[in-house]
């Protein structure tokens, strides 16, 4: 591990909360399979990290005083979980600040990013209004469905060798894969958040199932747009500088398609993300980073 790491537990949660400080002065251009289009890829998720990430810490800051929420056990893991989700962010922006030096304005996109979240979740909020639904209900019920993809592009990381593989940069590697065993340590946190809240019913399962549609749309829709922006920067944006990275993600094993049957598990009426059983799998990840 060539960054700095100081790893705390101070909340006493089941996971601990890992100061990272890497150094990205040395990532080339293209970092990811030495190609424009996976790398943009790449960079277009990573410029939605800093403002997601904080929009998941305000939505969970704002309910956990709430008496449902008084379990000191769970208090402890909201604790972590914020000081992870805080880490990633920071560190995602210091990435993302580093590819400005390439020319690839970043910046814009996390602002972007800002306002897809700020107008999405006031639009949403506006319209259920007459039907009782408070603004805070609407964030942490996206807050919980984007935490589920999150946690499935982490576990496909974390298993994919192939995808491993396009890593052409060690901290680049170690930025993801740590940002991966973390998604995958707190998974269940807003889940479990969400459940005390809202309970298991009908409403609280018609709910998250519909926040997960809107979410993997707008996500969609607004990651693609990014690749897209970082593609034409570089004068790429051609079907013949794309077809790799269309192939590597959307193909038939792509590493979004083969994600699709675990983001579908989430409409499972009884579904909880510790159904999908991980800690094998962090437990060697946490030996390899030195964790
Ligand atoms: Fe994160
Ligand atoms: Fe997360």
């Amino acid at each position: 591990m060539n960054a700095k790491v100081n790893i705390s537990n101070r909340a006493g949660a089941s996971f601990p909360v890992r100061r990272m400080d890497f150094e990205f002065g040395e990532v080339a251009r293209y970092w990811a399979g030495d190609d424009a289009g996976l790398t943009h890829f790449m960079t277009a998720l990573s410029a939605l990290f800093p403002e997601g990430e904080q929009f998941f810490v305000d939505s969970t800051r704002a309910v956990r005083k709430n008496p449902k929420l008084s379990d000191p056990d769970l208090q402890r893991e909201i604790s972590a979980f914020i000081g992870q989700e805080a880490m990633h962010s920071k560190e995602h922006l210091a990435f993302n600040s580093s590819a400005q030096a390439y020319g690839y304005d970043v910046r814009t996109m996390e602002n972007q990013t800002a306002k897809v979240i700020k107008t999405g979740t006031k639009v949403v909020a506006q319209l259920l209004k007459p039907f009782g639904f408070s603004k805070e209900m609407i964030d942490l019920t996206g807050t919980c469905a984007l935490e589920h993809f999150t946690a499935v592009i982490a576990s496909e990381l974390l298993q994919n060798k192939h995808v491993q593989a396009i890593f052409n940069n060690k901290t680049m590697y170690q930025l993801w894969m740590w940002h991966a065993i973390e998604e995958n340590e707190h998974k269940a946190v807003v889940f479990d958040v969400y459940t005390a809240m809202y309970g298991r019913g009908l409403k609280a399962y018609g709910m998250r199932a519909t926040a997960m549609i809107l979410a993997m749309t707008l996500i969609f829709i607004t990651q693609s747009y990014f690749t897209a922006q970082l593609m034409k920067t570089d004068r790429k944006l051609t079907l013949k500088d794309s077809k790799y990275m269309l192939k590597f993600m959307y193909g038939r094993k792509g590493f979004i398609t083969r994600q699709i049957p675990e983001l579908l598990d989430f409409f499972r009426p009884n579904f909880h993300p510790n159904d999908s059983n991980t800690d094998q799998l962090l437990a060697d990840w946490k030996l390899k980073l030195g964790f």
